[in-house]
């Protein structure tokens, strides 16, 4: 590991430097290009240089050669010499000594002949002939003519003959020469005196071949042949700048010129070294080089240090974190050093951030995945409940189908039975009104008619409960309801019943403390509970318990929607057997009319349809749980009645005037009798037509003598409502009572309950209502048909 981090570190390092140098690489080449250009420049300055010593250098030759001509000529105009006799060698000497360039001196004649010279047997003085043939070729006589080279002899070196021609042109062209031997050590002293020292230029004069004259003591001799380089130069008209190669084997640059006499017979040149001057300026550069190498590297090493303050730390720290979340550490937080709000730390709060979001999301998906499977088996028990629930509505759902279909046949049946009942009870209501004042009339005499007349008015009483319970049924009874006291109607029961039900049957009841009063007929219920009470004593032929309760039952507002009761206050009353039960197909049918399972003759099988036709009628409702061999328990609802409980009974009253209207003449008569009978005093009329105008006589008569008018519904004409509203406007203090078969009939709603008598109705219940009417009447003339 820490071997890899080492290669890498190397590896960044030699990067690093590699970048460094590559960064130098301009700076050097600038370097470079500098360099070159001061090259070019001191190069040209190096020529300018040696061109311009190579000038001074003419200059002093001309100077030099000037001298000879000035010395040449003052030479001539010594007569000795103007005589050209070999007297003036003597002059010659004597001059010569006073001479120190010159290693000799002589007088030459135009035909070539020395006429007068200072050598002694050496040839000092140069050669003659030269500088003869040349005043021959010149097209005009130049002032000094230069000649050519002598090694000389003995101490005074080699020398440069220089001839000044003197006199008159002889016919053949030719003319006297003073000649000079020009010493040329002499001349390369003086000459290198001259030249400015510095910078090791060295000079070389030479003749028109190429021949060395004159030079700095450097490898050249006098007399030796020019450097091969400088050759070519030395017939050049201009003056020029040639490259050469020093003895050291360094280059030299070399300025060159001519000089002399016009035509220029002389070559002129001074050279100095090239790279002296040079590798100053190469070691500037390699100085220069080496110190922008340096400065990049110290320059890149400044950055790397800065780089890892300022963006390696941080990375890694960045690096650091994002490894640690991808291993799953969702809680490591990426910490860089710096401000917070730098581009690292800005960085760090970003993926910070977005480490917390993921973090958070996967905590949720942690928890879901946790609470997954309890989720999963609590949807699944909601399912179940909910199918349970469904399967459970769905049972309801046909029970209360099957309850409706029961419903409406019920319904159906009891529409045609109640409407045979209806007709049945007209024909009844004659048959026990004559019977009954048969037997009235029956003396003790006549006892064997009298058990006759029994025997048909107990079957004419069967046939009218029989009616009574189909219309029951029917629900076309016409109920009386009031507020009934249930707890002193079941607590009664015992009593009536005990002689009917024998000694193996127990009776119990249960009577609930605060009962409500219920609102119900109290006749009707009455016979409701007595068929139920003989119900339970056909099931217990071995004897039983019976036990009959009552209670306050509240239905709740969210009972579902059926052939039940509607949610309100009911009081109900429990009759319970532990008789033999009924099968489900008996149970399903026991509120069908004329349905029984006892022998023929022995039961109607009308029971249980005239307290199923009563509860409802009522407002309320009947509910039988029963099964097979574990009894019977039937449930009357009422409903809780809001008004005070009915008055006890008072005296009959006796002595009313009625009127009777009825157009059923024999019912009309049957009723007179009956009224008559009960010791009234009974009018009676034929139609409403009638029984108005009779009520406007006696108006008229006596002013209203009538207590009571007895009105039949259905008459021709006028029907029994509109004649009680009629004849009240006449005789306000008149109660009115209507007699009807019919359970609905038009203008009902204008009638109290009190002012309705069902048909065929009995002696006792003609007492009662008249009572009752009466009674109502006593304290104040209140009138009995509702305003
Ligand atoms: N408490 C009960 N126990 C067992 N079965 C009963 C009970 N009450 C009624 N039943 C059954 O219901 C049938 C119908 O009863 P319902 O009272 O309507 O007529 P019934 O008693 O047969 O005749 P009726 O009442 O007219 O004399 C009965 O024949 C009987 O089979
Ligand atoms: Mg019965």
């Amino acid at each position: 590991m820490s071997d890899l981090m080492g290669r890498r570190r190397a590896r960044a390092l030699a990067r690093c430097v590699a970048l460094a140098l590559l960064a130098a690489v301009p700076a050097v080449l600038v370097l470079l290009y500098l360099n070159y250009d001061l090259r070019s420049a001191r190069r040209t300055r190096l020529a300018a240089s040696v061109t311009q010593q190579a000038a001074l250098v003419r200059a002093d030759m001309q100077m030099v050669l000037e001298g000879a001509r000035q010395l040449g000529r003052a030479i001539a105009r010594l007569p000795v010499v103007q005589a050209l006799g070999p007297g003036c060698r003597q002059e010659l000497r004597e001059l010569l000594a006073e001479l120190p360039p010159y290693a000799g001196l002589s007088v030459v004649d135009s035909g070539g002949r020395v006429v007068c010279s200072t050598d002694t047997g050496d040839d000092s003085t140069g050669d003659a002939s030269a500088i003869l043939a040349a005043l021959r070729a010149a097209a005009a006589i130049p002032p000094v003519v230069v000649g050519g080279f002598t090694p000389g002899a003995g101490a005074l070196g080699p020398t440069l003959a220089l001839g000044v021609p003197f006199g008159a042109d002889d016919p053949a062209g030719g003319r006297a020469v003073v000649v000079l031997g020009l010493s040329l050590d002499w001349l390369g002293r003086h000459l290198g005196a001259s030249l400015a020292a510095a910078g090791g230029q060295t000079f070389v004069v030479a003749d028109a071949t190429g021949i060395v004259l004159a030079r700095r003591p450097g490898r050249l001799e006098a007399g030796q042949s020019l450097p091969a380089e400088l050759l070519p130069h030395v017939g050049a008209a201009q003056a020029g700048v040639a490259v050469l190669e020093g003895a050291d084997g360094l280059e030299r640059l070399a300025g060159f010129t001519r000089a002399g006499p016009p035509g220029g017979r002389l070559f002129v040149a001074v050279d100095a070294p090239v790279p002296d001057v040079m590798s100053e300026l190469d070691r500037a550069t390699w100085h220069g080089s080496l110190l922008v190498g340096l400065g990049a590297l110290l320059s890149m090493w400044l950055a790397v240090l800065a780089g890892v303050r300022f963006v390696r730390r941080p990375t890694a720290a960045l690096l650091d974190a994002a490894r640690r979340w991808s291993a799953g550490d969702l809680g490591a937080r990426a910490r860089v050093p710096g401000p917070p709000e730098g581009s690292f730390g800005r960085l760090a709060a970003a993926f910070n951030a977005m480490a917390e979001g993921l973090g958070r999301q996967r905590a949720e998906l942690l928890e879901l995945n946790t609470t997954l499977e309890a989720r999963v088996a609590a949807r699944t028990r909601d399912l179940v409940a909910s199918r349970n629930q469904l399967q459970v509505e769905i049972v309801e759902r046909e029970k209360t189908e099957g309850e409706l279909r029961q419903a409406q046949k019920l319904q159906a049946v009891g529409q045609l039975a109640g409407g045979i009942a209806h007709d049945f009870n007209n024909l009844l209501s004659i048959v026990t009104g004559a019977l009954d004042l048969l037997r009235r009339r029956l003396g003790p005499a006549q006892a064997g008619a009298a058990a006759l007349v029994e025997n048909a008015a107990q079957a004419a009483e069967r046939g009218v409960r029989l009616t009574a319970q189909l219309l029951a049924f029917a629900r076309r009874q016409r109920l009386l309801p009031a507020a009934t006291d249930l707890n002193k109607l079941v607590g009664d029961l015992p009593g009536l019943v005990a002689g009917m039900l024998g000694r193996d049957i127990a009776i119990r009841t249960s009577l609930a403390p605060d009962l409500w009063p219920a609102l119900v007929d109290p006749g009707q219920l009455e016979a409701a509970l007595l068929n139920l009470v003989l119900n339970a004593r056909d099931a217990m032929p071995g004897g039983g318990t019976l036990s009959i309760a009552t209670a306050n039952v509240l239905v709740p507002d969210d009972v579902p929607a059926g052939p039940g009761v509607s949610p309100g206050a009911y009081v109900a009353v429990r009759m319970g057997d532990t008789g033999t039960g009924m099968a489900p197909h008996v149970l399903a049918r026991v509120f069908e009319p004329f349905f029984t399972t006892k022998p023929a003759g022995s039961a109607s099988g009308l029971g249980l349809s005239q307290v199923h036709g009563m509860a409802l009628q009522s407002g309320g409702d009947v509910r039988i749980d029963s099964r097979p061999d574990a009894g019977t328990t039937v449930t009357l609802l009422l409903p809780r009645a809001t008004g005070a409980l009915a008055a006890p009974r008072a005296a009959v009253p006796r002595g009313l005037r009625i009127l009777v209207a009825d157009d059923d003449g024999a019912v009309r008569r049957m009723t007179c009798e009956i009224l008559d009978e009960r010791g009234h005093h009974p009018v009676a009329a034929a139609d409403a037509t009638q029984a108005l105008a009779i009520l406007e006589k006696d108006l008229a008569d006596t002013g209203g003598s009538f207590d009571v008018l007895l009105a039949d519904y259905v008459m021709p004409g006028m029907n029994g409502v509109a004649l009680i509203l009629m004849a009240r406007a006449l005789q306000p203090r008149m109660k009115a009572l209507l007699v009807t078969g019919h359970a609905e009939f038009e203008g009902s709603e204008t009638l109290r309950a009190e002012a309705i008598m069902r048909k065929p109705f009995t002696i006792a219940q003609l007492d009662e209502r008249l009572q009752r009417m009466m009674r109502e009447a006593q304290p104040e003339a209140a009138p009995a048909v509702a305003g």
